[in-house]
């Protein structure tokens, strides 16, 4: 197993500064919105990759909440979308705060103002494993996100890809159609959609297949359920990426907010260092108060 993932120079880099992108779809997805940005200046951003956002208007106004920018992991990235200029970003909210709060209320024709993209995005299967023949998408509630965009990444790369996908109740269900594609296991602890309990015992029965041991496994979502993908690949010796969305304020490295212990010793910054991380790095995917539940 390859102990090479994303380097400096693999990832794509944010401009300097921040710049407008003008809202141009804001809809309900089940209990959370997708929020459409068309963003003319920045580069395409790769899946994994986050971007700070805020809006032009409504933020900070004196000196009220939300005043920070605040990370979102990019759910979708289409060139040209409808003929326009630029890259039309997705990115899927749940509504938890003052910032998620004022972004699920955004209008098409206002703007949001966005530093990205940032951070260290997914490894491809063979970055990670030089055997590995495909893809297991493990994604947990408001974590779905950056998952949709690596598998339209993998389904345009020809990487056969398992998505399974789980919620805890209806009103935090939603994003599922940005997933393009009709094979997705579905687990709800409620029951409501799927298998009854958690998505990680979909995972469970997937790893105990032929060919789960040549895949490699991605994954986003609550601390517990990371740490219990964790578990699972490490108990296989399946190789596991992990995006990890501790609280940031800064997003460049600049706070030391988002740091997160090393199994090897040390820490590292998950804005700058992650927030996708190799799983057989991290002492625990356990890091208090990242991640909805
Ligand atoms: C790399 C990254 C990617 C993210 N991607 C998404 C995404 O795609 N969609 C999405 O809805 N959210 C995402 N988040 C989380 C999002 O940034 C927070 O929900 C947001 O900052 C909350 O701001 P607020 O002002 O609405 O609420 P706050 O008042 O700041 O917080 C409200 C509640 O949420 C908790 N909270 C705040 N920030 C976080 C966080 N980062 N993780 C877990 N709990 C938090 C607080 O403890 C509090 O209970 C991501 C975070 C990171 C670091
Ligand atoms: S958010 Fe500031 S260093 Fe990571």
């Amino acid at each position: 197993m390859s102990d090479r993932s994303k380097s400096d120079g693999d990832r794509t880099q944010a401009p300097l500064g921040r710049r407008p992108a003008e809202v141009v779809a804001n809809q309900a997805s089940g209990g959370y919105r997708i929020v459409s940005g068309l963003d003319r200046l920045g580069p395409d951003p790769q899946a994994g990759q986050f971007y700070m956002l805020a809006s032009e208007r409504g933020w900070g106004e004196g000196a009220a909440r939300p005043y920070l920018p605040r990370a979102f992991s990019v759910a979708g990235a289409e060139r040209g979308a409808a003929g326009a200029e630029g890259v039309r970003l997705d990115f899927l909210l749940e509504d938890v705060g003052p910032g998620t709060g004022r972004l699920a209320r955004l209008e098409p024709g206002e703007r949001l103002l966005l530093t990205g993209p940032l951070g260290r995005p997914f490894s491809t299967p063979r970055e990670v494993d030089p055997e590995a023949a495909g893809a297991i998408l493990i994604g947990g509630g408001i974590g779905i996100a950056p998952l949709a965009v690596l598998r339209d990444a993998l389904a345009a790369a020809g990487v056969p890809t398992r998505t399974l996908l789980g919620f805890r109740d209806e009103a935090h269900t939603g994003g599922i159609e940005l997933f393009r594609c009709s094979e997705v296991g579905l687990a709800s602890e409620d029951g409501h959609v799927g298998h009854r309990g958690y998505v990680t015992d979909l995972l469970a029965q997937v790893l105990e297949g032929d060919q789960a041991g040549t895949a490699v496994v991605y994954s986003c979502g609550p601390p517990a359920m990371l740490e219990a993908v964790r578990g699972l690949c490490a108990a296989r010796g399946i190789a596991c990426e992990l995006a990890m969305e501790s609280p940031m304020a800064c997003g460049f490295g600049a706070c030391f907010g988002c740091a997160v212990p090393l199994a090897a010793g040390g820490y590292i910054r998950l804005c700058v260092d992650g927030p996708v991380v190799r799983g057989d790095r991290l002492e625990t995917a356990l890091v208090a108060g990242a991640g909805h539940r």
